[in-house]
């Protein structure tokens, strides 16, 4: 009942958020509007409460009117899509796992991993900034920060104007968080930080970040420990923004703190708590990229499917050609297998289970197919699918970043083996 009116309530907000964005509807990826969309079609529904099929068409029908015809422009001109990012906090998707009385959505796990598959599936940015914001910032704040820390770094960020981040990667150290040099020094009342780390999604824009340092190096990854930083602060700067291949709108860059002090306040559950947040965190982050990398591969089968159905070779239509059902039919596989996998990694995190293989097993199965698929869809485009007219380039080349993002598909396999020979040996 709880549960039916959240929905509702994120129906309502998409209605408004949708009239008003009326006007603005503008831009068409080219080649896209000639061919059919397929965003309305939602595989393999039935495994799904009535509440997540709501949600999820809502999602749907968000991303094919909003996200689908910006993609293309984001992504050629490297530019955060502000707007949509807002209208993303209208239907609280920017807050979809904080409860309602903090002004959240109060929707769970699997809500999370059928959300971020529509919007990844209308556009991948949109997706990772979603993702690094609900999942890397707002969930070790909601669980670790004293209370007296919600007012300024909760509920200010929950309707798409604020966004955060999460710092934990270092030039040096990307799969060896342990290993993680900047520092932390208790100085009074404060916290002095120093070091650089590397790669962090949403830094351009954000308003805060958690991010991790060590406040005592002998302990090595046991010293580790979690704060959060308002953005921007003295001590704190930006290096430059990444050129990459993929996620193109979201902005990846370093921070760089130097004698950086923040409150004693911002220190996230207790000092030496931070490598089992950060564990943690990217244990739930998991789900969300395996959704991201479902949206991608969806989106990739979409376009192979319309593009299939109109191409003629030989004089017919290229679907009709058992090379090109044969893929079509692999990669619609692939997509369910790993939904199926993400789905069930997300209804054990509800149920309170420890999701660490689980997730690592979506994540790796997810992010595995979205590349393979992206590879497939652009081979059933022929020459369409190498070039910028079609979104099947752009689909491999966001696929590629789930398997390094948020642990590699190395680091993935090496904790799910872990996880795996230490159940048999139990
Ligand atoms: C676009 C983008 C956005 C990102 N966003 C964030 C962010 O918001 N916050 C953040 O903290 N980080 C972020 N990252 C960093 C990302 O998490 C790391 O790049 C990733 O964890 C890999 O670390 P690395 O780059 O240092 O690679 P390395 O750790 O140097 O790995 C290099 C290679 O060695 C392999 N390898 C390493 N160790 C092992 C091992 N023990 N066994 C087998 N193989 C191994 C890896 O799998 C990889 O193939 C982002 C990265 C990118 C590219
Ligand atoms: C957030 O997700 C957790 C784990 O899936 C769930 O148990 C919890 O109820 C959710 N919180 C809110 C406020 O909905
Ligand atoms: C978003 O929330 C903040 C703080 O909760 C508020 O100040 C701001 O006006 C809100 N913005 C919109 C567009 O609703
Ligand atoms: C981690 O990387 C930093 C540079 O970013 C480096 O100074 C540090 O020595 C590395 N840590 C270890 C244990 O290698
Ligand atoms: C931080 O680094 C600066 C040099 O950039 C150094 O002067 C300072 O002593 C360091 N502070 C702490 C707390 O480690
Ligand atoms: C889940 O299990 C892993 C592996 O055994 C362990 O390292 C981790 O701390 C556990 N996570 C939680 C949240 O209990």
């Amino acid at each position: 009942m709880v549960r039916k009116m959240k929905s509702l309530m994120l129906f309502k907000s998409f209605g408004i958020s949708l009239l008003n964005s009326c006007k603005s509807q503008s831009m068409r990826v080219p080649g896209v509007a000639a061919s059919r969309s397929f965003t309305s079609v939602l595989p393999d529904q039935d495994a799904l409460p009535d509440t997540h099929q709501m949600l999820r068409q809502t999602c749907a029908d968000f991303a094919e009117k909003e996200l689908k015809p910006i993609a293309y422009a984001i992504d050629k001109e490297h530019r955060f899509p502000s707007e949509q990012v807002k209208m993303m906090g209208d239907l609280g998707l920017m807050g979809i796992n904080i409860s309602e009385s903090h002004g959240g959505a109060g929707l769970d796990a699997l809500a999370y991993a059928v959300a971020m598959e529509e919007i990844s599936r209308g556009c991948a940015t949109a997706g990772v900034i979603m993702s690094a914001h609900n999942s890397l910032y707002l969930y070790p704040l909601q669980t670790w920060a004293a209370d007296n820390l919600v007012d300024r770094y909760i509920t200010p960020f929950l309707n798409g104007t604020k966004v955060g981040c999460f710092a934990l990667s270092e030039p040096g150290n990307g799969s060896d968080a342990g290993a993680a040099s900047t520092t932390a020094r208790l100085d009074g009342d404060s916290w002095v930080l120093n070091g650089t780390k590397s790669w962090i999604t949403n830094s351009y824009e954000a308003s805060a970040t958690v991010v991790f340092a060590t406040t005592d190096k002998s302990l090595k990854h046991k010293g580790i420990s979690a704060f959060v930083v308002p953005m921007p602060t003295e001590g704190l700067s930006l290096g430059k923004k990444e050129e990459k291949l993929g996620i193109r709108g979201s902005s990846t860059a370093n921070l760089i703190f130097e004698n950086c002090r923040i409150p004693k306040e911002n220190l996230l559950g207790e000092a030496g708590f931070g490598f089992k947040i950060a564990m943690s965190t990217l244990d739930g982050g998991r789900i969300g990229i395996a959704g991201q990398a479902l949206g991608i591969a969806q989106a990739a089968l979409d376009c192979a499917i319309a593009y299939a159905a109109d191409r003629e070779a030989f004089g017919a239509p290229i679907n009709k050609l058992q090379a090109i059902q044969f893929k079509l039919a692999d990669m619609a596989t692939r997509i369910e297998s790993a939904r199926l996998l993400t789905w069930r990694a997300a209804r054990l995190k509800d149920s309170g289970q420890n999701i660490t293989k689980e997730a690592a097993m979506a994540k790796l199965a997810a992010s595995e197919t979205a590349t393979k698929v992206a590879h497939q869809s652009m081979q059933v485009l022929g020459g369409m699918g190498y070039v910028m007219d079609m979104p099947a380039e752009r689909h491999y080349r966001d696929a590629r970043i789930t398997e390094i993002y948020e642990g590699t598909s190395e680091v993935q396999r090496l904790v799910i083996a872990g996880r795996l020979l230490k159940e048999y040996s139990a």
